[in-house]
């Protein structure tokens, strides 16, 4: 009888882990039908590394309900849902997935309510939340981690005080380890790193001492292209944006071609750091799909902080010449519309075959000033002044997989190019 019991018991367990397998093995093939991975960590390293695309292969966007297949895969120590398209409700699949370490929610539509799901994954030591709509309140969810050592919140609405306090009372709970990235200047650094930063600076300082010549190029205030900028694109940038080679019709080897910009307009607009795209590539968080340069690293700080200084003082050619480059405002006065430098080109590359002589969606034509200013059947598409209540701003910076977004299909159009549209609606839209 007690021979039966155990076979008995040994058929069910048996059948137990074959289900059990077989239902990961389905979530993992389904995880694969989206278009995603499931990929091994290293080896004589147990768990998995999960990549979820935003969109199917078959361009279907993947959505909060989506992701209830990962509580069938064990183990998960990786979790990549970047950019894709889920929500808070989404984050809820996420709560008995105790093995998570590094967790990437950058440019999802999540918000603090999301993070509450959070609170048992208490291994997570990477959380980035970079372009998240999480604001100083969600930080409440993640006090209970006792293992974060990496917290990105560039562009969140978390500010700079809350970030600090969280990150001193983390240190106070024994939890030494935590950085926390608000952005490229903004960093608050663990008690170790910040030694071994002193610790480097020391060492530097007395090498310099010994050489008098210091490796780091001292930040001026008003810099110029020639004598402080074009060594940095020289040697960062060049290879890809020079003679040889122009990713993206972009030139940076000389001063004429930097302020002409690439195929989707100007890269650098004099006194304007949020309208100048090359300013934006350079300042994004290191592992960043856009960040420039794409490999090695990114720039240094003192580079940085030179190119920064360069635009936000006019972008000048060179020191004794004193030109500015030209600013919206002057283009404007000289007469040179702003429109089709700058806004025209995109227009034409991403909606006059829908909204141009061929076609006229809505009634809409997009290929001249003054047809953008007549407007659709509807009335206005622009507002001077009022980005928000101009339709033509807000139908381009709508979710990518909002039905309302324009283009409708194809690739958004990118941040630099609605800062672009975006600042010319503001300066008078002429
Ligand atoms: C290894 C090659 C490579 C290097 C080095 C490189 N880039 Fe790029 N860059 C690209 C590619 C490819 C693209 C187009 C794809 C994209 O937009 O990411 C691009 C696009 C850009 C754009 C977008 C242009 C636009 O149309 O708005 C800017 C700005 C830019 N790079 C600036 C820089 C700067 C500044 C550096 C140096 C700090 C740099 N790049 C170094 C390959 C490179
Ligand atoms: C593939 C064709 C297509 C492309 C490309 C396209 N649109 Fe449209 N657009 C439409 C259609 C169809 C409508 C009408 C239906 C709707 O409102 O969604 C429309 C409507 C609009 C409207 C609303 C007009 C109104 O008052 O009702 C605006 C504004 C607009 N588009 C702007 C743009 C901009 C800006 C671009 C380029 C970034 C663009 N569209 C690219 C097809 C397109």
């Amino acid at each position: 009888m007690k021979s039966f019991a155990n076979l008995l018991r040994y058929c069910l367990i048996v059948l137990l882990v074959q289900s059990v397998i077989a239902d990961e093995s389905t979530a993992i093939s389904k995880v694969e039908e989206f278009g995603g991975q499931v990929l091994g960590i290293a080896q004589n390293t147990e768990g998995v590394r999960v990549l979820i695309p935003p969109k199917t292969f078959e361009g279907r966007v993947l959505t909060d309900a989506d992701l209830a297949v990962l509580k069938e895969i064990n183990q998960i120590v990786e979790l990549d849902l970047k950019n894709a398209g889920i929500s808070d409700a989404g984050l809820a699949h996420l709560a008995s997935l105790s093995s998570l370490e590094r967790l990437h929610l950058e440019k999802t539509k999540i918000t603090d309510a999301g993070l509450a799901h959070l609170k048992g994954l208490s291994k997570l030591k990477y959380l980035n939340l970079y372009g998240t709509g999480v604001s100083d309140s969600g930080l409440e969810a993640l006090k209970s981690f006792k293992s974060l050592e990496n917290l990105y919140l560039w562009q969140t609405k978390v500010t700079f005080d809350a970030a600090k306090a969280f990150h001193q009372a983390q240190t106070a709970a024994g939890n030494d380890k935590l950085e926390i990235n608000l952005g490229w200047d903004k960093e608050i650094l663990s008690k170790a790193r910040l030694a071994s930063l002193k610790e480097q600076r020391q060492k530097l300082e007395s090498e310099a001492n010994e050489s008098e010549a210091s490796s780091e190029v001292a930040v001026v205030e008003d810099p110029d292209f020639k004598t402080h900028i074009l060594p940095i694109l020289q040697n960062s940038c060049v290879k890809c944006h020079g003679e040889e080679k122009q990713k993206d019709d972009l030139r940076l080897d000389t001063f004429a071609h930097t302020l002409k910009g690439s195929e989707h307009g100007a890269v650098v607009v004099a006194e304007d750091l949020i309208g100048s795209s090359l300013f934006q590539r350079i300042t994004l968080p290191a592992d960043d799909d856009d960040i420039m340069p794409p490999k090695g690293g990114p720039l240094a700080k003192n580079e940085i902080a030179l190119i920064k200084n360069w635009i936000a003082n006019g972008a000048k050619a060179e020191a004794e010449i004193k030109a500015p480059a030209p600013k919206i405002a002057e283009k404007k006065a000289s007469g040179s519309s702003v429109f089709v430098e700058y806004v025209l080109p995109i227009l034409t590359e991403s909606c006059t075959d829908c909204h141009g002589p061929d076609k006229q969606k809505a009634g809409l034509r997009l290929d001249t000033i003054a047809a953008v200013a007549k407007g659709s059947k509807e009335g206005a598409v622009v507002k001077a002044g009022s980005p928000d209540e101009s339709s033509l701003y807000q139908r381009i910076v709508l979710p990518a997989d909002h039905d309302d977004i324009m283009p409708p299909k194809g690739d958004p159009l990118t941040k630099a190019q609605t800062d672009l549209i975006k600042l010319w609606i503001v300066s008078g839209a002429n």
